[in-house]
């Protein structure tokens, strides 16, 4: 646990205020009281696949019946079994066969301040159109396509295209290196890449062609790769492997129905941080994952016909994936994308964006949260921003005085805000209050949805009374539960079921209030949060040590303002002084390696890592002296004591 998570807990153990929602909402919500939401979850848990497979049913289109709702062998999870189903028709042929097709599917805002707005008939069409195009080059049910792409509607498009013809996404996020890239597409043996020119950011344009024709030096696999023209910047074009989209498109049919898919049919691999150095393919199936997520983002984000809802994420992330594209898509919203940075051109540009075109959910990590409020509220203040109804925070727990502050300054007092827990892993939103039903706490995510069983449990196993922390554990099955780790079912079986019988353990503490509202503590594994990321240590510790001037690294955690957790490293040298230009080189060399959002905050060099006499690292320690705290506990392990005063000396 970081010492800031534990200042967190300290102030959200005190935490004792209750924010009800006000009757105005709830008359209007789907679900209106707390009780209504505690007689739909005592239903569900008395028979989870039943309440699952009645709500599959309505909620989903489908080809063929399935014929059991749930084969359970545990870890390996089958939902909806033998039914055949599609997520790209359930978001588009669905609403258009409604009468939804002039309805707005897509609202997009793009960084320079363009704009474009695609009805659910035009984004049937731009993607059956697509999904032509990936068929002339080959792609058919199972290959994997890799995206590489901005926040712009052809990201969408191009995984809903993927979705239609039962090919898997593999999305990567923008700000990954090419030796990431080239990691995730040999892992999942991708067989074309989808990319841009470049990104928007802060008014510069990031290379990605650039980047990914590094990454395909690299990747053997991939056997074409579409480029979209989004900047116009030069690019180089390797022919008979890189296409334009726009030539691909102009020549495409926009004929392509939608292919009936089994239920379990690999709907999209996205790769996340675990504890060891390589990425983790979560792996997500077809019907089980679209139900979980229409139906959690309908409950959650309590959806009505007029709402304008904005999910800030980028569809790099899982967040992205449920609430930017399958959860509001399968329920027929109208969703906002942004391309850009909050503050380009100035720190009240999402405010300019609610008000513009009248937001009415927003939903955002913490961490901008915090940026936000160092900004200053001139810049809220500035826009019109009456048209929320309904906040959201999801990624790391959000700190009470932060939600005090969303409270009062974005949603005026008259917002729920529904803080959302859940991973990469779960598919989507596992705990949260339902906006007209449960009094929110700040800090607390508060209740599990209907149909998801929490346990806390100690580490053998047995559950943990009240006000105990423990190991946070779903205890059934449910239908967006990641199906396995992308070619790899023994780590599957080891990280999430091997620890506690029977249990999705699910890498977090949390601890049960005596009103059954949940608190989420922090890791317990050495898994980072930074600025809602996931980042491991150890990958960023592989990443120094194939520097040829470190012999050692530790990286750790340490407690920042607006990131949650920064990266603080030790590095041992090789054959070189320390100096601050290596410490520039390393940094640059973790962005070459991961990514920018791994490079460490701070580098210090030592002349060794204190550990334990079995040659442990002892993180602990590096953790407090990186928070620059007093070494507290137990050092009786440590090999040798006077690493631990040099490392001091070097603050
Ligand atoms: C953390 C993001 C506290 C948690 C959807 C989890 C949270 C990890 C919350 C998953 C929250 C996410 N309160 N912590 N509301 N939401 N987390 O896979 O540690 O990127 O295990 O999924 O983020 O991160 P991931």
């Amino acid at each position: 646990m970081t010492s800031q998570t534990g200042r967190q807990i300290d102030t959200v153990m005190q935490e004792s205020r209750l924010f009800p929602p006000r009757p105005s909402f709830s008359d209007k919500a789907r679900i209106k009281s707390l009780a209504e939401y505690e007689a739909l979850w005592n239903k569900a848990a008395a028979d989870p696949a039943n309440f699952w497979g009645e709500l599959a049913r309505e909620e989903l289109h489908w080809f063929e019946p399935f014929t059991e709702a749930l084969n359970w062998k545990e870890p390996f999870a089958e939902w909806f079994v033998g039914g055949k189903t599609n997520a790209s028709y359930n978001c588009l042929d669905a609403q258009v066969a409604a009468g939804q097709g002039d309805r707005v599917a897509i609202l997009w805002e793009g960084e320079p301040g363009d704009s474009r707005q695609l009805t659910y008939a035009e984004l049937h069409r731009e993607v059956s159109k697509f999904a032509n195009c990936l068929k002339s080059l080959g792609v058919g049910e199972g290959d994997v396509v890799s995206i590489y792409m901005p926040m712009v509607p052809e990201l969408a498009i191009a995984m809903l295209a993927c979705a239609r013809i039962g090919a898997i996404h593999s999305v990567i996020f923008a700000g990954f290196s090419a030796e990431a890239i080239a990691d995730r597409n040999n892992d999942a043996q991708a067989k074309v890449q989808i990319t841009a020119d470049a990104a928007w950011r802060r008014g510069k344009a990031l290379p990605l062609k650039q980047t990914v024709d590094e990454a395909l030096a690299k990747s053997p696999s991939v056997e074409h790769c579409i480029v979209l023209n989004r900047v116009n910047e030069a690019v180089e074009m390797k022919s008979g492997r890189d296409h334009w989209w726009r030539d691909l498109m102009a020549k495409a049919s926009d004929d392509c129905p939608a292919t009936p898919l089994d239920s379990e049919a690999p709907l999209f691999i996205l790769y996340t941080s675990g504890s060891t150095g390589k990425p983790k393919g979560i792996k997500h199936t077809t019907a089980g994952y679209n139900l979980f997520a229409k139906k959690t983002f309908q409950w959650v984000f309590d959806h009505r016909e007029d709402d304008v809802f904005w999910c800030t994420a980028d569809c790099g992330w899982v967040t992205g994936h449920s609430y930017v594209v399958y959860g509001p898509l399968s329920a027929g919203a109208t969703c906002l994308m942004y391309e850009g940075a909050p503050n380009f051109p100035d720190e009240g540009r999402f405010w300019e964006i609610v008000e513009k075109y009248k937001v009415s959910i927003f939903y955002t990590a913490p961490t901008a949260i915090r940026a936000f409020i160092k900004w200053g509220d001139e810049h809220v203040e500035k826009h019109d921003l009456s048209s929320l109804r309904l906040l959201g925070t999801v990624g790391e727990g959000i700190n009470p005085e932060a939600w005090m502050w969303y409270h009062k300054k974005i949603g005026g007092e008259r917002c729920p805000i529904v803080d959302t827990w859940w991973q990469t892993e779960t598919g989507g939103i596992m705990m949260s209050p339902l906006p007209g039903a449960i009094p929110t706490k700040p800090g607390s995510c508060t209740k599990p949805l209907p149909g998801i069983i929490p346990e806390i449990v100690d580490e053998s196993g047995k559950l943990v009374g009240a006000n105990q922390g423990g190991w946070l554990t779903i205890a059934h099955p449910w239908p967006g539960m990641l199906r396995g780790i992308w070619g790899d079912d023994d780590r599957y079986k080891e990280v999430y079921w091997s620890k506690v019988q029977g249990k999705y353990l699910a890498g977090d503490n949390a601890r049960c209030d005596d009103d059954g509202y949940y608190w989420i503590m922090g890791r317990i594994d050495d898994v980072l949060n930074v600025s809602g990321h996931r980042l491991s240590t150890i990958e960023i510790e592989s990443a120094l040590v194939s520097h040829p001037n470190v012999a050692e690294a530790a990286a750790v955690g340490r407690p920042d303002d607006l990131k949650g957790e920064a990266v603080a490293v030790f590095v041992t040298l090789k054959n070189v002084e320390p100096s601050d230009e290596l410490r520039s080189a390393l940094k640059q060399h973790v962005r070459k390696e991961i990514g920018a959002l791994a490079q460490p905050d701070d580098i210090r060099f030592t002349n060794s890592l204190p550990k334990t006499r079995s040659g442990k690292i002892m993180r602990r320690l590096l953790k407090d002296i990186a928070a620059g705290k007093e070494t507290v506990g137990d050092t009786t392990t440590l090999e040798d004591y006077t690493v631990l005063a040099s490392l001091r000396e070097e603050e």
